[in-house]
């Protein structure tokens, strides 16, 4: 990929020297090209960075982002972490791995009320020890305050890694992980690079990234969640933080709405319903590579991409990178949804 002459201001090599960092990972993360993938769809080529391979028990995009949050939580001598998400989530599964890596008391504040049995993420979860409070109908991280009280009073040192892992931290870990992409990509001409974007802090990291390496590539986040995070709309969350982290890491562009690609045709029936989208992009990728997307995230990004190519979108001169951002341990949970009828 071309170097890095026009860049507004920061040095990418800044982010290492400026943040505190632990290592959780395996990085750099595998660069792969999706041949039988790309044979099957009679379209463009198609790279797949696999951050499924992280490492931290099962990988998946969130140990980027922890390497930073959990770097902040030991400089400001915390003990005990605090996080939130839905029963299956990826990002409270690697949370829980990183704080028993760590040595830290993890506690995680999960949606809804507790199931009969724990599958998938949720039995993870329970198996590294984290401590889980049911939210039943609260909203996402309501009781998160409380919990901090408590944890206080109880004499802990307590630290909230934000839904998702999504604050400036987490999305520098992404403007950091282009750096890593690039450094690995050569002169493959990439001309999209398409992820699925959920608490944004993915999709403000790469916005970033590819303004500070002066890359010419469409990023394509593909929306998988109707509900918006926190209080703004999600776009306007992830140009938020997008300009927060350029201004932390003192890059002089302002990001507009124009700069941010959000795709929002594949949301289906809604947040971690499963449909014929993602059961066909489960198959035609595990049936043709061997690689599996997950039932929430990646499937629908996936599925996303298969319909973009098959619907001219993105057509045979382009060049596509799909960033794998993790999530399989949800297949186990999803049994029923994706072998309809047995
Ligand atoms: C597997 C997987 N992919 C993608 C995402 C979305 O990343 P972000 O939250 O940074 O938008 C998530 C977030 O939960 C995830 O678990």
């Amino acid at each position: 990929m071309p170097a890095d002459e026009d860049r507004p201001g920061a040095d990418a090599d800044a982010i290492a020297l400026t943040f505190p960092r632990v290592s959780l990972g395996f990085f750099p993360t595998p660069l792969v090209e999706l041949s039988n993938l790309a044979a099957a769809l009679r379209g463009p080529r198609i790279f797949m960075k696999r951050d499924d391979q992280t490492g931290l028990a099962l990988g998946g995009n969130k140990t980027r982002k922890l390497e930073f949050i959990l770097g902040d939580a030991l400089a400001q001598g915390c003990d005990t972490i605090i996080s939130a998400g839905a029963e299956q989530s990826n990002h409270c599964r690697q949370t829980a791995a990183a704080a028993a890596r760590l040595n830290l008391e993890c506690h995680l504040v999960l949606g809804g009320a507790e199931p009969r049995q724990a599958r998938g993420n949720l039995l993870l979860d329970k198996i590294m020890g984290s401590h889980i409070h049911w939210a039943g109908d609260h909203r996402k991280g309501e009781d998160i305050p409380q919990l901090f009280e408590q944890l206080k009073l109880a004499g802990k040192r307590p630290y909230v890694v934000p839904y998702g892992g999504s604050n400036e931290l987490g999305a520098i870990a992404f403007t950091e992980a282009t750096r890593e992409l690039l450094s690995q990509a050569g002169d493959i001409p990439f001309t999209h690079i398409v992820f699925a974007s959920s608490s944004g802090g993915t999709h403000a990291g790469l916005m970033l990234g590819k303004i500070i390496h002066g890359q010419g590539y469409r990023l394509v986040g593909i929306d998988i969640d109707k509900e918006a995070t926190g209080e703004m709309p999600f776009d306007q969350h992830i140009l938020s933080l997008a300009n927060r982290s350029a201004a932390l890491l003192e890059v002089d562009h302002v990001f507009t709405r124009d700069e941010l690609t959000l795709n929002p045709h594949y949301l289906g029936e809604g947040y971690a319903v499963v449909g014929d989208l993602e059961r066909e992009a489960i198959s035609l990728t595990a049936r043709t590579e061997g690689i599996l997307v997950d039932p929430v995230y990646t499937g629908r990004a996936m599925g996303g991409l298969i319909q973009m190519i098959r619907g001219g979108e993105i057509d045979s001169h382009d060049t596509v990178l799909f960033w794998h951002t993790g999530g399989a341990p949800a297949l186990f949970a999803y049994s029923e949804a994706l072998t309809p009828g047995g």
